[in-house]
């Protein structure tokens, strides 16, 4: 028996790092899944068959979560393809560092409409149908930037505080729906979005955290499943680190 059986799970932006790691564990637990991206190509269609392993209904969606009407029509089409929605893991994001001086508007509108405004898209588009279930967890991924900020991370910690305040508006919007709203908020995790950073970056990153390590895709993937699951039926509202104990 799965944590997660017989749940359908929408995850956005999983076609790599932390959202496909979701995707995956999501899966070994027994949910379908259904992810999005930006584009869906053959490491795409990979990891659809990678999911269908573990035994569970799997697709891939071409979507641009920033792009309200685009999650309108793909959380339909969805909804149609899965029956039911129970799980909406609002994942996708980017980086357009810069100190704000130098920060464009592009840069800002950007940063703010992948990160934040796709989530109220998704939360728009998939409530209606938790609500005629009387259940469903959404869970937002932020940023341990969006709890203390971080100097030339202004629209990114904007961001990603944003999205713990969503999720905790939600939360006192649809509980007694039957509806939870959480936000976890990774601290230095090992993806591409990371990968760029240089060895002294790293390091620097590396002394502040009181595990001596970067965080894994799973170590967030874990707590995604934690809060997915029935185990957190009283967990709403939230905001959990992981972090490796970087932010106390
Ligand atoms: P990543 O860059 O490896 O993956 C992000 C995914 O989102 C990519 O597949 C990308 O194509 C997709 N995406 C980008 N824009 C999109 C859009 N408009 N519509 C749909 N999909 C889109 O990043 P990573 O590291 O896996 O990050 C995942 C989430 O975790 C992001 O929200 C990020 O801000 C957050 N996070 C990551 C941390 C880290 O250290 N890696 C730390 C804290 C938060």
């Amino acid at each position: 028996m799965g944590l997660l059986d017989g749940k359908t799970a929408i995850v956005t932006g999983a076609a790599r790092g932390i959202g496909k790691a979701i995707a995956l564990k999501f899966a070994a637990e027994g949910a379908n899944i259904a992810f999005t991206d930006l584009v869906i190509d053959e490491n795409a269609d990979k990891t659809v068959k990678e999911l269908e392993a573990f035994g569970v209904k799997a697709k891939g969606y071409a979507s641009n979560a920033a792009n309200f009407e685009d999650t309108a029509k793909v959380v339909e089409e969805i909804h149609k393809d899965f029956g039911r929605i129970d799980i909406l893991v609002n994942n996708a994001g980017i980086t357009r560092d810069g100190l704000m001086m130098r920060m464009s508007e592009q840069q800002w509108d950007m940063v703010i409409n992948v990160n934040l405004k796709s989530a109220f898209n998704f939360i728009h588009a998939c409530t209606p149908v938790m609500m005629r279930q009387k259940a469903g967890s959404i869970i937002n991924m932020a940023s341990v930037v969006g709890v203390h900020g971080n100097a030339g991370q202004a629209n990114y910690a904007a961001s990603k505080a944003g999205m713990i305040a969503l999720a905790k508006s939600i939360a006192q919007e649809l509980g007694s729906r039957g509806i939870r709203a959480n936000a976890i908020a990774p601290g230095f995790i090992l993806t591409d979005m990371t990968a760029s950073l240089s060895e002294e970056v790293r390091a620097e990153w590396a002394k502040k955290i009181p595990l001596r390590r970067g965080g894994t895709p799973e170590d967030v993937a874990n707590i995604a499943t934690f809060l997915a699951s029935d185990m957190s039926s009283y967990v709403s509202g939230q905001v959990i680190q992981v972090d490796g104990g970087m932010n106390m």
